[in-house]
């Protein structure tokens, strides 16, 4: 008598009370006794007149609901907090980890034999995951997918490596006020997701990979019919797991499903912010991830397929050739085949039905790839001495090796007060740096790490330069930036020791990067640096909890106390 409404009873020292007292509440909603009896699978509510990339989730929900009850179970909603990248103060990077606790929590609290994580937005399928492995009942995840293409002026236009590549183009006066202006009104022409391989697309993509959602369930389009079909069979099979009790996250998320996630995260070219949402999620469970594992698996994995912003396609092409279970058939080899799937069988399994579209050119061939190697390398140094990231698919090939006199902006706000100033003594050789845009510094690691190429630079035609940071970028951005140095400048890093006028080297085939200064001098400089203040709003609340417990990049910014207690990678 422990499953469906009978668990995790209220404590009012009666159990059978607290029975009847539930049953009697929730009738006042006009359940029957039918349906009270039935495994309930729980299905998460994550829309919100605030995140458009969710603006598909009451049409999901109503058809995870038919396909929960077809196969006999009890369909229950119930809300979670929803973070759009647009719509959350300081960042959306702020608030992941309340979404992972409340969303945890909910379903710890709540008599659910299984649930349905209905997610998409960067954040937020990391957060819910993140939740789910800790609370270790058996969850499938449901992408909102991604938003249609747009277009203008006869060319394809899609969220959001478009939006900054014709910012790009106006800052640099190459395009119009009015054109920028109805280019606003294409550019996201559908609810859905970003409609590149960025965060979002990447998140859903190496969810699949984990084994946590069905089948093509990353890259068919928000508003497709085979959107909402593959809602009612992630809800017949949420219904089958709360019948058979799994399988629980604990049994899928294993080191072997973690490095299938990473070669996908690798083939696909895909975002760096799949680097620290994917080791939070690890370290939620028994096997986290160390940041060299990304770099290792890199080396042995090509860029397969060819989308925006690493390539030329788009998310809705990426369904069309195919999507996730084409491109596993071309990773095969490389890939543990054997790994445990929600769908029942294992990976191997669920890919097996995969549709080979004739002469499609997204997905390329393991004989012509897109890049020999991954997307992503790690890089260590002396400025770096817990790792760097950084996107090399979208870099310039020739800034991969790079010397540089260091033009230094002390945090986001300085960065952005500074970058157009006509009197700003920089050109296009140096590197850019910023610093205090890390998980405590900004606070919440900003996408601010794709700092803009200054005005008077751009306007010289000027596309790529060296950016260095301890902060984030969008999935969606490109050029050649290092982010997530860690450790960040906020805690007294050596990022936070360099001055404008010192001279950095990058060297990617060596997987460096340094600041040229000797160790008598960094020493100097660590003597002589105070922490920044801790700001006003820190001194209460959430973001005192988030500023004393968030971790590091390279652990993921999980909250310290939220890690699996086995350890660290
Ligand atoms: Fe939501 Fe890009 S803004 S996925």
């Amino acid at each position: 008598m422990s499953n469906g409404l009978r668990q995790g009873l209220t404590s009012y020292g009666d159990t059978e009370f607290s029975l009847f007292l539930r049953k009697a509440f929730i009738k006042g909603m006009g359940y029957s006794d039918d349906a009270l009896d039935r495994p309930i699978v729980g299905i998460t509510d994550t829309y919100s007149d605030f995140n458009p990339c969710h603006g598909n989730v009451p049409q999901l929900i109503e058809a995870v609901k038919r396909g929960v009850m077809l196969a006999g179970a009890m369909p229950m909603v119930f809300p979670t907090i929803s973070i759009h990248e647009s719509f959350a103060f300081p960042t959306s990077m702020f608030l992941r980890n309340l979404m992972a606790m409340d969303t945890e929590e909910m379903i710890r609290a709540l008599p659910v034999d299984s649930v349905v994580l209905i997610g998409g937005c960067d954040k937020t399928i990391p957060a819910q995951i993140m939740g789910a492995a800790s609370a270790d009942k058996p969850a499938i995840v449901l992408p909102t997918g991604p938003m249609l293409v747009g277009h203008f002026k006869g060319e394809q236009l899609g969220a959001c490596t478009d939006c900054r590549r014709l910012w790009g183009e106006f800052r640099g006066e190459r395009m119009s006020g009015e054109d920028i202006d109805v280019a606003n009104g294409r550019l996201v022409p559908s609810v859905g997701t970003c409609g590149v391989m960025g965060t979002a697309s990447t998140i859903s993509c190496m969810t699949e990979a984990l084994g946590l959602s069905l089948p093509g369930s990353a890259s068919v389009p928000a508003v497709h019919a085979d959107r909402i079909r593959m809602a009612e069979a992630t809800g017949k099979r949420a219904a089958e797991m709360a019948k058979g009790a799994g399988p629980k996250p604990s049994e899928i998320l294993t080191e072997a499903a973690f490095r299938n996630a990473i070669v996908t995260l690798q083939a696909i070219g895909g975002s760096t912010n799949g680097v620290v949402h994917l080791s939070a999620i690890a370290g939620r469970t028994k096997n986290p991830i160390a940041l060299e594992t990304y770099d290792e698996v890199g080396r042995d994995t090509p860029v397969l397929v060819d989308l925006k912003p690493t390539g030329q396609h788009y998310m809705e092409h990426f369904h069309q050739a195919g999507g996730v279970p084409r491109l596993m058939q071309e990773l095969k080899d490389l890939l543990a085949l054997d790994a445990k799937h929600v769908a029942g069988g294992t990976l191997g399994d669920a890919i097996r039905n995969f549709e080979d579209v004739a002469g499609q050119t997204v997905i390329r061939p393991r004989n012509a790839p897109l890049k020999s190697e991954g997307g992503l390398v790690v890089l260590r140094g002396n400025l770096a001495p817990r790792g760097a990231v950084l996107k090399q698919g979208a870099a310039a090939a020739k800034l991969m090796q790079h010397e540089g006199r260091a033009v230094v902006f002390d945090s986001v706000a300085d960065m952005t007060a500074r970058i157009d100033d006509p009197a700003l003594d920089v050109t296009a050789d140096d590197i850019l740096v910023m610093r205090n845009a890390g998980p405590i510094g900004a606070p919440g690691m900003p996408e601010a790490g794709y700092i803009p190429i200054p005005k008077k630079l751009a306007q010289q035609g000027v596309k790529d330069m060296v950016r260095i940071s301890d902060a984030r970028m969008s999935g969606t951005a490109f050029g050649t930036i290092v982010l997530h140095i860690s450790p960040e400048s906020a805690v007294g890093g050596p990022l936070a020791l360099v001055r404008t006028g010192d001279r950095i080297r990058l060297d990617v085939k060596a997987r460096r990067i340094d600041v040229l200064i000797d160790d008598a001098e960094m020493k100097k400089r660590q003597t002589e640096w105070q922490p920044p203040p801790v700001p006003e709003v820190a001194q209460r609340g959430y973001a005192k909890l988030y500023l004393e417990h968030v971790q590091q990049a390279d652990e993921g910014c999980d909250f310290d106390f939220l890690a699996h207690p086995s350890g660290k990678p």
